[in-house]
């Protein structure tokens, strides 16, 4: 049998011919006789343990074309058998001729690319802002929070002259029903006069209810109502005068007390915060 191996390139150099005994369909390998009398020196060197004679290969394998008589041919030189595909049903109507002209269906082509353009970018712009709006909403105060930041008062349960303190976000809230002399009197106060000029119709929303933060604002401390030189609050703490409107008349206190953002619902009802 003959087999012959061919190298291309630059290994034509190492093109070699070898003859190999090994079985076909027709003659089946013979094994040889053993020469009982003959001592065959056995070569004890270790193999080269490399990529060849791992896999049991010639030590100058690669591209080989091989023949014989009775070896099947092993290479495949060209692959034009290949059935290519019918994508007609894919292609669009006016571009299934191959011969026709491209130019004659531009403009729906065009047209086509173009409405599925805005289509994706609705689309995209669509999921956008669905995943923004998420991921803003999730950073914002949860439900139970949010009731927790809001305060409910009855007023009709506040009798008129008299002060009612509540807790609202961890501070007191005060609110006050005023009779009609504390709102002549704190309505004519010079306001040129005051450490914090603010008129008393600029803070409140009915004359007769005052609402504020009971919150000294010297150092913190919580003022006592219908207290002081000027009827309204006292802070004990390094005595700070405010009148019946919350505005600071006498002591260390810098500001008036703080008014809330709060909303009437109704007559008889407000919400602060
Ligand atoms: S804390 Fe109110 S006067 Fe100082």
């Amino acid at each position: 049998m003959l087999s012959v191996a061919a190298r291309a390139g630059p290994f034509a150099p190492f093109v070699s011919a070898a003859a190999h005994a090994v079985p076909g369909p027709l003659r089946p390998l013979a094994p040889a006789a053993a020469h009982r009398d003959r001592k065959v020196p056995l070569d004890l060197k270790r193999p080269l343990l490399c990529r060849e004679s791992l896999s049991g290969r010639a030590a100058r394998g690669g591209l080989v074309a091989s023949a014989s008589l009775n070896a099947p041919a092993g290479v495949r030189c060209v692959h034009n058998d290949v059935a290519v595909p019918d994508f007609s049903a894919y292609r669009r109507q006016d571009v299934q001729d191959a011969s026709a002209s491209s130019q004659g269906s531009s403009d729906s082509r065009k047209g086509f690319s173009y409405l599925m353009t805005a289509a994706t970018g609705v689309a995209t712009a669509y999921v956008a802002k669905n995943v923004v709006t998420q991921f803003i909403s999730s950073l914002s105060a949860s439900a139970d929070v949010l009731a927790l930041s809001k305060i409910e008062i009855k007023l009709s349960d506040i009798p008129e002259g008299k002060n009612m303190a509540f807790k609202w976000r961890g501070k007191p809230l005060f609110v006050r029903h005023r009779t009609q002399a504390e709102i002549s009197q704190e309505a004519g106060v010079d306001v040129s006069q005051l450490r914090d000029p603010q008129h008393d119709l600029d803070r409140v929303k009915k004359p007769e209810w005052v609402i504020l933060v009971g919150v000294c604002t010297h150092l913190g401390c919580v003022p006592i109502a219908n207290a002081g030189d000027f009827g309204g609050y006292y802070c004990p703490c390094h005595g700070s005068h405010y009148d019946a409107s919350g505005r600071i008349r006498k002591g260390p206190a810098p500001l008036n007390l703080e008014v809330p953002f709060y909303q009437f619902i109704g007559d008889d009802t407000v919400v602060v915060g």
